[in-house]
């Protein structure tokens, strides 16, 4: 079907909530940087399946998912792309001429971010946590040829976790005895607002090259600035979802993203939030 008679191509971000987003900045100052007559809209779905439809209705060139939803959004579309079928999470669509095809894009983000600072192949990664994020984490650690031990509060959920991907788990209890060259929290502990939580308790930080976290409010972590006075080099999660961010560009303009201009923005948006 010929697309619509609108001169602008719709965008947008699906989330509930989604006021807070950051991706509508980012990629609407992409979008306008690259010459794109554009718009990007953030809509907090209430009803997903129909949400979906509607992007077929409106004709929405591409969409980003997030929270409640990557998971739940696959049933909807029309393809599944390995990666995200693999770690089981979507959280990208691209409308291609009226089929929806689901992307992850959160693992290339992560893969680009590290490996800005770090090599992956041959090296071993203490992995905090076992949720949904550490899943795309594992994949892509993975597919670089890392090695992942996964460590969680609950054990069990990281020895499945660990299972399903043929990796490494360890305790929790004994962790300081594991050899690794690099350490990522995907747990929530040190965002805001509890900017004083780390996952990691222990003064040893010393011991890894590379310290990242994937949260990107605060950019730098309580965790990242422990690592930091330990002498380790520090990844802020923001460079992960500034990548994820230009791989969804990349998919849907086929363009090359502005990262730049992109990490600028949201810089600058989260300096303007941040009380200190
Ligand atoms: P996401 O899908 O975004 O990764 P999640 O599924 O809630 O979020 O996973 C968060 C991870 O952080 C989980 O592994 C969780 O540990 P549990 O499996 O024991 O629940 C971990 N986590 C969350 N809060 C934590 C806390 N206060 N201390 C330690 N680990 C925590």
């Amino acid at each position: 079907m010929k697309s619509t008679s609108s001169e602008y191509d719709i965008y947008a971000v699906f989330g509930n909530p989604v006021a807070h987003s950051l991706s509508p900045l980012m990629h609407q100052a992409a979008l306008d940087h690259t010459g794109q007559k554009a718009f990007y809209v953030p809509f907090c779905v209430t009803a997903l399946r129909e949400a979906v439809q509607g992007i077929r209705g409106l004709n929405i060139r591409g969409v980003s998912v997030t929270l409640p939803f990557k998971t739940a959004v696959m049933e909807f579309l029309d393809e599944i792309d390995q990666g995200a079928r693999r770690i089981g999470a979507v959280n990208t669509i691209w409308n291609d001429q009226g089929r929806l095809k689901g992307f992850n894009t959160d693992w290339n983000g992560f893969v680009f971010a590290l490996k800005k600072h770090t090599e992956i192949r041959g090296k071993k990664f203490v992995v905090l946590g076992a949720g949904g994020a550490a899943r795309g984490i594992v994949y892509g650690l993975i597919r670089e040829g890392g090695e992942p031990i996964l460590v969680n509060r609950t054990a069990s959920k990281a020895e499945a976790l660990a299972r399903e991907f043929g990796c490494a788990f360890a305790e929790e209890p004994g962790i300081e005895m594991v050899g690794a060259d690099g350490l990522i929290n995907t747990t929530p502990l040190g965002m805001s607002p509890r900017t004083e939580d780390t996952p990691w308790e222990g003064d040893d930080l010393h011991r890894f090259k590379v310290v990242m976290d994937i949260i990107y409010n605060p950019l730098e972590t309580r965790l990242l600035k422990e690592a930091r006075s330990a002498g380790c080099r520090t990844v802020s999660g923001l460079e992960m979802f500034i990548h994820q961010g230009a791989e969804q560009f990349k998919l849907w303009t086929g363009l090359e993203a502005p990262v730049a201009i992109m990490r600028q923005v949201v810089m600058d948006k989260l300096d303007a939030n941040d009380p200190h």
